[in-house]
């Protein structure tokens, strides 16, 4: 099977060049090339952005590229329909950063989702509608690609339209994310003309998955760039079934919608540079304090997962993940969000005073908390023959967004206004975080954990990271970087290693399953901690410039079906 979606992807590549492509699917051995690499959730994304490498595009036109073909091969979060955030740090030391988060229609409230009782009604900011922000994801790229692209913006969204139009393979992963969702397509025959078979029966493994309504919306961007999405056809399409059923994004938002070059937040870690998403993602600072805050420990004597080394983490966890709820939002909305406090070498060295090297702190319940976030969305990173490197990650919020199809234009919308704080002034152990920083407003964009990271050394990048899964996501970047810096692992070894998560309340930590031995869990419950269980974090994509050996490594996580780093 894995075999025969290969095949089709390669058919692709052969028809756009010539030399060859080397690629590894997953797992702890990175791929290693001379000339740039992909690692993304979908090898065949991963190997529309080496084509474009290899056709003489920079990373930012690869990382286009991959991100539109993504929309087309991983629907759960690859997207048109939703938003994120690129990183981008050049050999020539320039770092910049686009924010293409989506944001709320003019129409939205402070209170859009609230009941008379003053509750959320029928969980209405995560489910339906009213949950779907004004996509950000085609002017994101296109701004990328007017900023720093090099090849035209047509040979980019090329192959995206291509691999629509002709179709893809149903992979495992494809086939198990289809079924799982049966019923959401069930409900939607908007979604059910994309998801299910023209006589409503499930796609099987290995049915070729053809999206012709996608494959029409691509060509329009292709030929109009982002005007093909905000404006004209698309626009109308988009308004007059939110009006249909129930919506409130107009043309007006659509037209009005602009992404952001934003100047990326900065910190140092054991002399390294850590360049990462600003506000309105808390994924940057949040990270960055961490760090600070870690830096004042011999981490890699205490051990890689060791008991001592899990219990440091989740104190600098569970103290950065308080000031995020309590100071972090949309910086339009948020003048005076104490950033460089945050930031601050000697404020983390105030916090780690607080830390009791033997014994757990308790969360205090009285402030802040943590509010659902979906383990979706999908991170990808590139790095071009050049040395230059994109680390960008969007999403759709949950797996497949809103699971609503644009009627006609054949991409999923996002449910992405869960992200913001639902209940004004409600902040509790259950769950709720009502802090103002991140409550609903017109053209606003949601507070975001999405983390995509570069890593440099002396002004030139080292290496890319980034992760899905929600507010996780911060907590599986910094243990990747951790895991590179401190314990010397290579990207491959990094992506794959266990990885634990505590986010202040609730005040528990999870541990990923089958990584942790009882005795390690045993020594860091004593400490006072609780913790549990659960199944995979995150699915983190990395690529590492060895320069010693003039070498470009891919690290592609196993934890999702379809991964793969591809290079030349
Ligand atoms: N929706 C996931 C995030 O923005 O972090």
């Amino acid at each position: 099977m894995r075999l025969f979606y290969r095949s089709i992807a390669l058919v692709l590549c052969i028809a756009l060049s010539t030399s060859t492509s080397l690629y590894a699917t997953s797992g702890r051995t990175p791929l290693r090339v001379e000339n740039g690499v992909v690692a993304s959730a979908s090898l065949t994304a991963s190997e529309v952005g080496v084509e474009i490498l290899k056709q003489g595009g920079n990373a930012v036109d690869a990382a286009i590229a991959t991100a539109f073909a993504l929309a087309v091969t991983w629907p759960s979060a690859g997207n048109i329909g939703g938003g994120g955030f690129m990183v981008y740090h050049g050999e020539d030391g320039h770092a910049t950063s686009f924010d293409f988060r989506e944001k709320a229609p003019l129409a939205a409230t402070e209170t859009m989702y609230l009941g008379l009782d003053g509750k959320v009604v029928n969980n209405s900011n995560h489910i339906g509608m009213l949950a779907i922000g004004v996509p950000g994801t085609v002017a994101g790229l296109y701004k990328a690609h007017e900023e720093l692209g090099s090849l035209p913006w047509a040979d980019l969204v090329a192959p995206a339209v291509a691999l629509a139009r002709d179709g893809i393979p149903i992979s495992y992963a494809l086939y198990s994310g289809f079924q799982q969702n049966q019923s959401a397509w069930e409900q939607h025959p908007s979604s059910a003309e994309v998801f299910l078979k023209a006589d409503g029966s499930a796609y099987e493994l290995g049915d070729l998955w053809v999206q012709p309504d996608l494959a029409k919306t691509l060509q329009l961007i292709q030929e109009q760039g982002r005007d093909g999405f905000y404006k004209g056809e698309n626009a109308k399409l988009l308004a007059d079934f939110m009006r249909a059923n129930g919506g409130v994004i107009t043309e007006e938002d659509l037209e009005q919608y602009e992404a952001v070059e934003r100047e990326p937040v900065r910190g140092t870690y054991r002399g390294y540079e850590i360049i990462s998403m600003a506000p309105p993602s808390s994924g940057g600072v949040t990270m960055i304090e961490m760090l600070n805050i870690l830096e004042g420990y011999d981490l890699a004597a205490v051990g890689h997962n060791s008991a001592q080394y899990l219990h440091l983490l989740t104190e600098a966890m569970r103290r950065a993940y308080a000031d995020r709820a309590e100071h972090l939002g949309d910086p339009d909305f948020n003048e005076s969000m104490p950033l460089d406090e945050l930031l601050d070498k000697e404020y983390a060295a105030r916090v780690r005073a607080t830390i009791d090297p033997d014994r757990a702190s308790v969360s205090d319940e009285t402030q802040f908390g943590n509010a659902y976030e979906s383990d979706e969305t999908t991170h990808f990173s590139v790095a071009d023959k050049d040395g230059n490197m994109v680390s960008l990650t969007y999403t759709l919020e949950f797996g497949y967004g809103s699971r609503i199809v644009a009627e006609g234009g054949g991409y999923l919308l996002n449910n992405e206004l869960g992200d913001f704080n639902a209940v004004p002034g409600v902040t509790d152990r259950s769950g709720q975080i009502g802090t103002p920083a991140n409550l609903v407003a017109p053209q606003k964009r949601p507070l975001s954990s999405m983390s995509p990271t570069i890593v440099a050394q002396d002004g030139k990048p080292l290496m890319a990271v980034g992760s899905p899964g929600g507010r996780t996501i911060i907590n599986t970047t910094l243990q990747l970087i951790l895991n590179v810096i401190d314990h010397g692992m290579n990207i491959g070894e990094a992506v794959e290693a266990g990885r634990i998560h505590h986010q202040w309340l609730p005040d528990i930590t999870t541990f990923e399953e089958g990584f942790f031995s009882p005795d390690t869990v045993n020594i860091y419950q004593g400490m006072g901690h609780e913790m549990r269980e659960r199944g995979r974090q995150g699915s983190a994509m990395g690529v590492y410039h060895d320069r010693e050996n003039g070498l470009f490594l891919g690290g592609a996580d196993s934890r999702v079906g379809d991964s793969g780093a591809a290079g030349y």
